[in-house]
């Protein structure tokens, strides 16, 4: 996927003294301590990185559904620092990963359908520290779709102590104009995900949330849906990110098959459209084989305590994989929506994987589109216009293609810059 330039650079010196203020401010460094301190990184959050990252891949075992969340928020022992760990080390990847879809809203040409001079309602599930609550006002920041200038965000989460912290991080990151509202509650995700009295949002959004149940997609998603019908307003936004593992992204595809096939949007009963990364309703090309799965991958200028973390900690955030959806309450048809998108729909594909190159100007990549996931030959000179560098998360329009799903060759396209 390609970021915006502002937002890329907007992590590689201007976060880390906003991060260090709050810091100070809620007294979460211990005296005389900096995030410069090799030291104090390395002693006292490195070793809670290093586990929290193999709660995470569940390294010690087989992926599995769920999480055991205890495991990360519990009280007790040395349960500051790991709050801190999470707090330096998973929030802020996890923060322009959601500023990113958000970039990716604006290269199409989506524009925030709700009146400017209104205030924003959003709501984060499983909101932890904020984080994606924080990426929407970063996206917003750096790749506007005009949300108003007022707003709030509802924080879900099942953790206290988090969700203080993440409401007190959340008002310090965006500033004047926004606030949060703390609601620590499970989400019982077997049913609609919100009490009856609660009101409508024009935003829903979960980062790396979903992934932790152990439902079904089919539950996951017939009461998500539920939840929209009652409580997003119509022409609200659904975005919902979460790990790049092959489980766990195919449980998001797995969620997506089941939204698309529910008979309340199949009916329009509840208009819910996939507007990302997919550009139609299509079967899902990676579902067809068991060990295939689909994920972005987007660059960043990480913050230089957080390289400094990475290395102590044996991860390299330089790039940032995940799978996401973006999903829209609205009876318009995607090229209203997304008026970058041009052509007849059947002629567009996102690449998704990374592109070989074969040779002098000629890549090798997968893409999907309305007919499914096909391996492709893309020459330069079959490229009519846009971007000469096509890669992961690039769409292509106007395509003519010939060929079967195991090999095609694109004869013409357009690359969306
Ligand atoms: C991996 S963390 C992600 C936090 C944050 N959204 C982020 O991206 O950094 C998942 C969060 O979801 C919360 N959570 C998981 N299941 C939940 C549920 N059913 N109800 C409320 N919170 C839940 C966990 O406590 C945890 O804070």
């Amino acid at each position: 996927m390609r970021v915006p330039v502002a937002l890329v650079d907007a992590f590689k010196d201007g976060f880390e003294p906003v991060l260090t203020d709050f810091m100070f401010q809620q007294r979460l460094l211990p005296e005389g301590e900096t995030l410069e301190s090799k030291r104090y990184l390395s002693r006292s959050i490195a070793p809670h990185v290093k586990a929290l990252s193999n709660l995470f891949n569940r390294m010690e075992g087989s992926q599995t559904d769920g999480i055991d969340t205890e495991a990360y928020w519990t009280e007790g022992g040395s349960a500051k620092n790991r709050r801190l760990a999470y707090f330096l080390s998973f929030m802020p990847c996890n923060l322009f990963r959601v500023a990113a879809v958000w970039s990716e809203l604006q290269r199409l040409g989506f524009k925030w359908p709700f009146p400017a001079d209104g205030e924003f309602r959003g709501l984060e599930w499983g909101a932890g520290l904020a984080s994606g609550a924080c990426g929407i006002m970063a996206g917003e920041k750096h790749a506007p779709l005009g949300l108003p200038a007022r707003g709030n965000f509802a924080l879900i989460e099942q953790s206290k102590a988090a969700l203080q912290l993440g409401k007190a991080w959340f008002e310090h990151f965006s500033g004047p104009g926004f606030d949060a509202r703390p609601f620590h509650r499970r989400v019982e995700l077997g049913r609609r995900w919100l009490p009856e009295a609660a009101p409508r949002f024009h935003l829903f959004v979960s980062s790396y949330f979903l992934n932790e149940s152990e439902l079904q997609a089919e539950v996951i998603a017939a009461n998500l849906i539920e939840t929209c019908e009652h409580h997003l307003e119509e022409e609200g936004l659904v975005i919902l990110v979460e790990p790049a593992l092959r489980l766990q992204s195919r449980k998001l595809l797995e969620i997506r098959k089941a939204l698309i096939a529910h008979p309340k949007v199949i009916s329009g009963a509840v208009p819910l459209q996939v507007l990302l990364p997919c550009l139609g309703h299509q079967a899902c090309g990676a579902l067809n084989k068991e060990d295939d799965w689909c994920h972005e991958e987007v660059n960043w200028w990480r913050p230089a305590y957080l390289r400094e973390l990475d290395a102590l900690a044996g991860l390299d955030r330089k790039s940032l994989p995940f799978s996401y959806l973006v999903l829209q309450k609205t009876r318009k048809s995607r090229e209203e929506i997304l008026p970058r998108l041009q052509g007849p729909s059947k002629t567009r594909h996102r690449l998704v994987s990374p592109t070989h190159s074969l040779g002098k100007k000629t890549w090798e990549f997968f893409m999907c589109g309305e007919e499914g996931k096909r391996r492709a030959r893309l020459s330069r000179k079959a490229i009519s216009a846009g971007n000469d560098e096509p890669d992961r998360g690039s769409i292509l329009q106007r395509a003519t293609l010939h060929g079967e799903a195991s090999l095609t060759q694109i004869d013409s396209t357009e690359v969306l810059d």
